[in-house]
């Protein structure tokens, strides 16, 4: 007893029966959850059991132009869900976003493949990296899922990040949480569901359990025994609380679980775990499932998607790999067996009429079958001779080529499609060429046509549409098929790669993530191995069977009015600069502008000196401003509207070629436009075009720049200029229309920091460049010294030898001979009363929080501060 009872041994009692109940406490504290899972009764489908296997599949090197039944379809037995087409819920999707929060600032490979699989079902959504996460949900209510990419870093978390990170899934309702872990152990006794263990496969197959609510994309098909990632699982044990999402089949006979849902019963908080990447076609499919699912809806896609398959050129082909009349009855087949799946199917045909009977003679039999067949496709006008349109030279040229087209479909009786055309190597479309626009619009009155080169060939899921001279174009995928693979046994990578693809790869996610879909295929994918063919019908049937998708066509002009209703925000269209793509560069007139384009711009805003600073740079001999031209007046103004609508080649045509002179070679071509500062889609265009630009921006104080804009309104006899003084515009007490309209471009444009962080978040700080609006009036030496250090200049011009002050005038001009000066004209630096003191302290109170936001924003970029804000603030 003595010896139990001894000081020592008690109080080390004591600390052990402490620490066990510590650690049962913050065990039981620490579990997310405790898991407790009922069965959801009320699953949304009733689901068909199935199998796949591909060697199953009817492709057989002997004989490989058979195909395949179709799959039951599952119309009748879905309840119809439909993604929100109207216009409220689809400004939810806009205005919410999925947080991905990673474990290291370095993105692993699943986290951007996470990030693709969002970006490809245009969500919007944002990244942080873990340890920044309670600071970082601060006061942002957007989020409406977690996604962690690391399942130890989210059991590890801080006590205080478990608690933040719970309460804000509750309190902004509906808020689930994502976890993967793969390649990852995490033991954690306190946490049963999370003791799981590596699990490097013996895999003989995978299935999908249902009931489950999270089903709604995906359907379960049966067991899944190909195309099996061949990397390590991890599995999760002791699940009792969850429920599975999908289970591994081990060749040992064991069953293990892969995925983990929580339906979030107990603590409202909705939870998947999965155990493996992405990158394995099922997962992908459940992410997308389980991103609906835990958002509650908010990323939700339709179930609908629409497909159109252009079959281009199809008279367009050497003799001997051209179809023949067999060719073109299992063409009609195929389509046969696609329409079964894809209600109103029918191949597009793109045909260029110069090349018509010039096969074999079986070859011809073909051309002719496709004629007298012509009604059971649907048909569009191409090039007569499958020329590259950016090769004619004018509008002219082109219509007459598009015009034979047109006699050529008259005479066979073609069913053409209304509206709709591409063009060979996609050559006019983007980079847009307007000729090809006028001379569509003229012949063939088109109005959607579509391209793979927008914005880029790659990354395909990147591909945008856009409108142009009110043409849609939208975008075109890619299906694994080549122009010249003719051959299963040539097909690059083998035709294991092409079935990987249409198994739950690149072909299959493309199917899942579009909603709209159209495929350019060409004449020789039809002829020969059929390859084609073989494509569409087991991409279709594997579509069918894995998901709850509904698939059918429409006609281009219905596609493209769809289109745009789901996406209007690419409308717009962007250009880039054509001459830093390779394959753009390849269908452009223009290459030899190439180095047309300006690497200076100064946006602005207006009454700050713009004027003053353009004409001093245009003194230096590195430094050359566009061609005046009249029509355009003094500002180019071309990422404005209206300017920005007449196409790239326009704005290229103010700046003159570049001869190859070294001398030449560093010239500096710069443009100013003073509106471009504070327009809202301005910085995202510039960007686009001219990602390495140099910003100028100058800033004068706010004040006296609204006060110089009145002025110049009063000297173009504004009629609220000339009839209110300042102080009733600025106030606008009467809220007067005009005097509104007047009173937002004095005022606007003065909150400099609004407008410069939009800039911000296109250009790096290092880019920009501040000019103090104030100096450059008192000391316009200093600022140009100022200035070519900055932008590192070679020759620098000491600007001391061409400035002057000129008395009458009150502000600097540049020196002429005999003492004399030029200065700008009377439209600057004019000469008006002093601003009242009433107006004068009303726009202090009013510029005072910009002024503040403005230089610590500067502050924080190292960006110069004028020295009027360091007075003011
Ligand atoms: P005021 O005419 O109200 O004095 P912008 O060229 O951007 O429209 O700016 C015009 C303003 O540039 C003028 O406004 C003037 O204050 C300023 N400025 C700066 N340097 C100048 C110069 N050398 N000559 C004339 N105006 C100058």
């Amino acid at each position: 007893m003595v010896k139990y009872c001894s000081p020592h041994r008690l109080i080390l009692s004591v600390l052990i029966l402490s620490y066990i109940s510590l650690t049962i406490f913050l065990g039981i504290t620490n579990d997310l959850n405790v898991y407790k899972w009922k069965l959801n009764q009320q699953n949304r489908y009733r689901i068909i059991n199935g199998s796949f296997s591909s060697k199953n599949l009817p492709f057989d090197q002997h004989n490989n132009h058979q195909l395949i039944g179709s799959s039951t379809s599952l119309k009748n037995q879905l309840q119809t869900l439909s993604w929100p087409e109207n216009r409220k819920q689809r400004s939810s999707v806009k205005k919410y976003k999925i947080l991905i929060i990673t474990r290291r600032n370095k993105l692993s490979s699943l986290a951007r493949n996470i990030i693709t699989a969002i970006e490809a079902n245009k969500f919007s959504y944002s990244t942080t990296i873990g340890d920044n996460l309670p600071q970082y949900l601060t006061n942002k209510r957007y989020f409406k899922l977690l996604i962690f990419d690391s399942l130890k870093f989210y059991v590890n978390l801080s006590q205080r990040s478990k608690i933040m990170i719970n309460s804000y899934c509750k309190e902004q309702k509906g808020v689930g949480i994502l976890v993967f872990a793969v390649d990852e152990s995490v033991y954690h006794t306190s946490i049963p569901a999370f003791s799981t263990i590596q699990f490097l496969p013996d895999i003989k197959s995978v299935t999908i359990n249902s009931p489950n609510p999270m089903l709604r994309l995906t359907r379960n098909g049966g067991n899944i025994t190909d195309y099996l990632p061949n990397r390590s699982w991890t599995v999760f044990n002791n699940y009792k609380n969850l429920q599975p999402v999908f289970y591994i089949n081990g060749k040992n006979g064991k069953q293990y679980v892969g995925g983990l849902l929580d339906d979030g019963k107990d603590d409202g908080i909705r939870r998947v775990f999965f155990g493996n990447s992405i990158e394995f076609w099922l997962v992908r499919l459940l992410f997308i499932d389980a991103i609906d699912y835990l958002s509650h809806g908010t990323f939700q896609r339709q179930l609908n998607r629409w497909l159109q398959v252009d079959v281009d050129d199809v008279f367009v082909g050497k003799k001997g790999i051209r179809m023949t009349d067999h060719d073109v009855a299992a063409m009609l087949k195929g389509q046969e067996v696609i329409q079964h799946n894809v209600k109103n199917f029918k191949f597009m045909l793109g045909f260029s009429g110069n090349y018509f009977m010039k096969g074999l003679s079986t070859e011809n039999q073909g051309d002719k079958a496709l004629i007298s067949n012509a009604s059971n496709f649907w048909w569009f006008c191409h090039m007569w001779k499958h020329t590259k349109p950016h090769l004619f030279q004018t509008t002219e040229s082109l219509i007459a080529d598009m015009k034979r087209s047109q006699a050529f479909a008259v005479k066979f009786n073609l069913r053409i499609v209304p509206g709709y055309s591409v063009s060979p190597h996609h050559s006019g479309i983007y980079p847009a060429y307007e000729p090809l626009y006028d001379a569509w619009k003229k012949v063939w009155n088109i109005t959607v046509s579509s391209t793979e080169e927008y914005y880029h060939l790659n990354p395909a899921h990147k591909r945008k549409g856009f409108i142009h001279q009110q043409i849609k174009v939208l975008p075109r995928q890619t299906c694994g098929l080549f122009t010249k693979t003719l051959h299963f046994k040539s097909y690059p990578g083998g035709i294991q790669r092409l079935n990987q693809s249409i198994f739950g790869g690149e072909l299959f996610r493309t199917l899942t993530d579009n909603i709209i879909n159209i495929f350019m295929t060409h004449m020789p994918n039809y002829a020969n191995d059929r390859m084609a063919i073989y494509t569409f019908v087991h991409a279709i049937n594997f579509l069918k069977k894995w998901t709850n998708i509904n698939l059918s066509s429409i006609p281009p002009l219905e596609l493209g009015k769809r289109y745009f209703r789901l996406y209007p925000d690419e409308k717009d269209p962007l250009w880039f600069n054509p001459c830093i793509d390779k394959r753009h560069k390849a269908i452009w007139p223009y290459v030899q502008a190439c180095k047309q384009l300006p690497n200076m711009i100064i946006i602005g805003p207006q009454k700050t000196g713009t004027t003053a600073l353009s004409l001093y740079l245009s003194l230096h001999p590195k430094f050359r401003a566009n061609k005046a031209s009249k029509r355009t007046f003094e500002e180019i103004q071309f990422f404005n509207d209206n300017n920005y609508h007449k196409g790239l080649k326009w704005y290229m045509d103010f700046f003159p070629s570049i001869d190859q002179s070294t001398s030449e070679q560093q010239i500096r071509y710069f443009e100013k436009s003073a509106t471009y500062f504070d327009r809202a889609l301005i910085p995202k265009r510039m960007h686009a075009l001219l990602p390495d630009a140099s910003i100028i921006i100058i800033l004068s104080d706010p004040i006296k720049r609204a006060y110089s804009w009145y002025q110049h309104m009063r000297n173009h006899s504004h009629p609220a200029a000339m009839n209110h003084p300042f102080y009733q515009i600025i106030t606008n007490e009467k809220q007067d229309r005009i005097i509104k309209q007047l009173q937002d471009r004095c005022m606007r444009p003065g909150k400099y920091v609004t407008h410069l962080e939009r800039w911000l978040e296109y250009y790096h700080p290092s880019r920009v460049t501040i000019v103090d609006g104030g100096q450059l009036i008192d000391d316009p030496v200093r600022v140009m010294s100022d200035f070519q250090a900055k932008l590192n200049v070679d020759d620098v011009l000491d600007y001391s030898t061409k400035l002057q002050f000129n008395k009458r005038k009150g502000f600097f001009c540049v020196k002429r001979e005999r003492g004399r000066s030029k200065c700008l004209g009377r439209s600057k630096g004019r000469k008006y009363p002093p601003m009242d003191k009433e107006s004068e302290n009303y726009l202090k109170k009013f510029y005072k929080p910009y002024n503040i936001k403005l230089k610590e924003v500067l502050e924080s970029h190292s960006l110069t501060i004028p020295l009027w804000l360091k007075e003011q603030i």
